[in-house]
C-alpha cells in the first residue's frame, strides 16, 4: 500500500525544502518516490536545477518530480469531471444541458490536483508520494473540499443513493465492496464516487498524513496552531512538526543572542502545543537551501529517524461512545477553546464550527433529528451527547435503513 505525505505550512517557512528532503531520503531507501508540488508557487524545479512540469520527470534514481497545473489537468485529464461540476454547481440535474462557463467556485480547480494525486496513488507506480502543498490557509480550503462536495452531492443529487451508502467511507474499506462499472453511471454519480474515494484516501491513516512546517516566530506559531486545530476538525492525520530556521548559539554576539532568546520563547511554546507529535528542528543554514547537496544535508543531519515514513498509531478520533440513555460523539480538536466551538443540529447533520471553519457531519441514523443534550470542549476534546432513550423515539426518522 502506497504512502502519501502532505507537507504544508505558511509561505516561505521551508515547505519545499523539507518536501524535497523527504523525497530524496525516500528514494535513497530504494523506494519509488514522487515529489509533487500542489503549490501554485512551484519551486521543485528550482531546487533541483531542472525543468519540472505537468508530467513526472526523473530528478534522481527512484525519484520523480511533478508540478501540478490544475487548469491543464482539468482540460486534459478531467473534462468529464469538470462538466459534472459545472452542472452540479449550477444546480442542474445530470440530464440537463451543460452550461458554459467557469467552475463557479474559486479554488475549485485545485481539487483536480488532488484527484490527479489520487490517480497516481491508485496506479501503484510509486511507493511514496510526497506533496509540497500550498500555504496552510489554501491547503485547508483544499482539503475540506472533497468532503464538502460529497456532502453537497448526497443532499442535492440522491442518485444511486443505495450504492453511495454501500460505499460510504467506512464500509467500502472495511468490507471491500467492489465498485460498479463507472461507465454505467452518469457523470454525477461518477463524480460523487470519486469525491468519496478521495476523501477516504486523504483521511486513511494507513496511507496519508500531514506534516506541518513552521519557524519559531509569533505569527507563524499562531498559524501553525490554528492549522493543527482545523486539520483535526476535518479528521486529517497530522503526524509531525518541523521547526525550521532555528538560530545557532553564537557566544559574544548580542544581536544573535537577542534573537535566540526570542526564538526560545516560541520553541518552548511549539514544544508544549505539539508535545503529542514528533518534532524535528532544523538549523538556520548559512546559505539558501538549493541544489542536491543542500537537500542531502537535511537528509543526513535531520531526517535520520529510521521510522520517518512509518505511520504512527493514531488516537481514536470522531467516535460515538455509548453513554447512559444515548451516545456521545467524541472529536479531538487540539487547541480549540470552549467558546470558539459551536455546534448545531439539522435534520440529518451535525454542524461543528470552529472559527471560520464549518464542518458538517452526517449523523448516524439513530441520532438523526435529535438535538444534542449537551456539548462541552475540554483539553481540545469536543463531546456532544445525544439522548436516544424513551420519549425521544418518535423524533427519530423512520424507514431509512442503513
Ligand atoms: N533552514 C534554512 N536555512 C537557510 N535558508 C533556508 C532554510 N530553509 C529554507 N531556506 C530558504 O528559504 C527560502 C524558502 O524556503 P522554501 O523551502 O522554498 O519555503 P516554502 O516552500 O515554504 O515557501 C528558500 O530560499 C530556501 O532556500
Ligand atoms: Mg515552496
Amino acid at each position: 500500500m502506497g504512502r502519501i505525505i502532505i507537507i504544508t505550512g505558511k509561505g516561505g517557512v521551508g515547505k519545499t525544502s523539507l518536501a524535497a528532503a523527504h523525497a530524496m531520503k525516500s528514494a535513497r531507501e530504494g523506494k519509488r518516490t514522487l515529489l509533487a508540488s500542489a503549490d501554485m508557487a512551484h519551486n521543485i524545479g528550482d531546487i533541483f536545477g531542472m525543468r519540472v512540469g505537468n508530467r513526472p520527470v526523473q530528478l534522481l534514481p527512484d525519484l520523480d518530480g511533478l508540478e501540478l497545473d490544475p487548469d491543464q489537468l482539468l482540460e486534459e485529464e478531467f473534462p468529464d469531471v469538470a462538466r459534472a461540476f459545472v452542472r452540479m454547481l449550477a444546480g442542474e440535474s445530470a440530464a440537463g444541458p451543460v452550461p458554459d462557463g467557469q467552475l463557479l467556485l474559486p479554488g475549485l480547480e485545485n481539487l483536480f490536483s488532488l484527484l490527479k494525486l489520487a490517480m497516481l496513488h491508485e496506479s501503484g507506480e510509486y511507493d511514496r508520494i510526497i506533496v509540497d502543498c500550498a500555504p496552510t490557509g489554501e491547503t485547508l480550503s483544499l482539503l475540506k473540499l472533497p468532503e464538502l462536495l460529497a456532502w453537497y452531492m448526497e443532499k442535492f443529487f440522491p442518485v444511486g443513493k443505495t450504492m453511495v451508502r454501500l460505499l460510504s467511507p467506512v464500509s467500502r474499506l472495511r468490507y471491500h465492496v467492489s465498485l460498479p462499472d463507472r461507465k454505467a453511471m452518469n457523470e454525477l454519480e461518477a463524480l460523487h464516487l470519486r469525491l468519496l474515494a478521495l476523501q477516504e484516501l486523504l483521511k486513511d491513516d494507513r496511507i496519508c498524513s500531514v506534516r506541518l512546517v513552521c519557524t519559531p516566530e509569533r505569527m507563524v506559531v499562531e498559524e501553525t496552531k490554528r492549522s493543527y486545530m482545523y486539520l483535526s476538525l476535518f479528521r486529517y492525520n497530522v503526524d509531525g512538526v518541523f521547526i525550521n530556521r532555528v538560530l545557532p548559539e553564537v557566544p559574544d554576539n548580542a544581536f544573535l543572542t537577542g534573537w535566540r532568546d526570542i526564538q526560545k520563547r516560541y520553541l518552548d511554546e511549539l514544544h508544549s502545543v505539539f508535545a503529542a507529535l514528533p518534532i524535528l528542528q532544523l538549523p538556520w543554514y548559512p546559505r539558501e537551501v538549493r541544489g542536491q547537496a543542500a537537500i542531502g544535508r537535511i537528509c543526513d543531519e535531520i531526517l535520520t529517524d529510521p521510522e520517518l515514513f512509518s505511520l504512527r498509531p493514531r488516537e481514536e478520533n470522531e467516535v460515538y461512545v455509548p453513554i447512559e440513555g444515548g451516545y456521545q460523539l467524541v472529536l479531538r480538536i487540539p487547541g480549540a477553546e470552549g467558546e470558539a466551538v459551536k455546534t448545531g443540529c439539522h435534520a440529518l447533520d451535525l454542524d461543528i464550527s470552529v472559527g471560520n471553519y464549518l464542518r458538517r457531519i452526517p449523523l448516524p441514523n439513530v441520532l438523526r433529528g435529535i438535538q444534542p443534550a449537551e456539548t462541552s470542549v475540554r483539553d481540545g476534546i469536543l463531546r456532544v451527547s445525544f439522548l436516544t432513550g424513551s420519549g425521544r423515539e418518535e423524533r427519530k426518522e423512520g424507514g431509512e435503513g442503513q
